[in-house]
C-alpha cells in the first residue's frame, strides 16, 4: 500500500555550500533514476548561518558538472526547529554535524544518522570538509557521497 506522504530526507553539513548540496543533488539524481520522485522528498541545510542564501561552492559546482549532477535551485539555508519534526531522516556529513544536530533536536523524534554509516568498508564516519583545500577534495567528497547515497537509497527503498 503506497504511503500518503513522501519519505523525507535532509542532508546536513556545516555551511550547506560544499558537502550537503552535493549529497542533495546526487541523491535526487539517484531517486529520479529509480523513478521514486513521488515517494521521496529531499533537501539540504547547514548547522551554521554564514552562507545563507548563497549557491553551492565553486568546487561543488565544478564536480557536479563533471558528473552531470544538477544543483539547480539549491541555496544555502540553516537548519531550523521544524526540520526535526518534518523530516523522517536527517543525514549528517560528519560527527560534528551529528552531535550539533542531536543537541539541537531537543525532544523531537527526528532520526539522525551519519552518511558514512553506509560506507561499509570504512571506519571513519566523516565526509572530509573540502572548504579549505583544492579541487581534489571535492572529487573525494563526490566519490564518498555517490557510493553512500546508493546504499542509503537501497535501505530507504526497502521500507517505502
Ligand atoms: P560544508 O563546508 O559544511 O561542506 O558546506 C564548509 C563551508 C563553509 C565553512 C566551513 C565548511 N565555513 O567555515 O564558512
Amino acid at each position: 500500500m503506497p504511503k500518503d506522504k513522501p519519505y523525507s530526507v535532509l542532508f546536513v553539513c556545516l555551511g550547506n555550500i560544499c558537502r550537503s548540496p552535493l549529497a542533495e543533488g546526487v541523491f535526487r539524481q539517484l531517486v529520479k533514476q529509480r523513478k521514486l520522485e513521488d515517494r521521496i522528498s529531499i533537501d539540504s541545510c547547514g548547522t551554521g548561518n554564514w552562507h545563507v542564501g548563497k549557491p553551492p561552492h565553486v568546487g561543488t559546482k565544478a564536480v557536479a558538472k563533471k558528473y552531470d549532477v544538477s544543483l539547480s535551485g539549491i541555496k544555502a539555508r540553516q537548519v531550523k526547529d521544524e526540520d526535526f519534526d518534518s523530516f523522517d531522516l536527517l543525514v549528517a556529513m560528519d560527527q560534528s554535524n551529528l552531535s550539533d544536530l542531536k543537541r539541537m533536536r531537543g525532544a523531537a523524534q527526528a532520526n539522525i544518522i551519519c552518511l558514512r554509516e553506509f560506507d561499509y568498508n570504512e571506519k571513519d564516519l566523516n565526509v572530509p570538509d573540502p572548504y579549505y583545500g583544492g579541487p581534489e577534495g571535492f572529487e573525494e567528497v563526490y566519490n564518498i557521497v555517490d557510493r553512500c547515497c546508493r546504499e542509503l537509497l537501497d535501505e530507504i527503498e526497502k521500507d517505502l
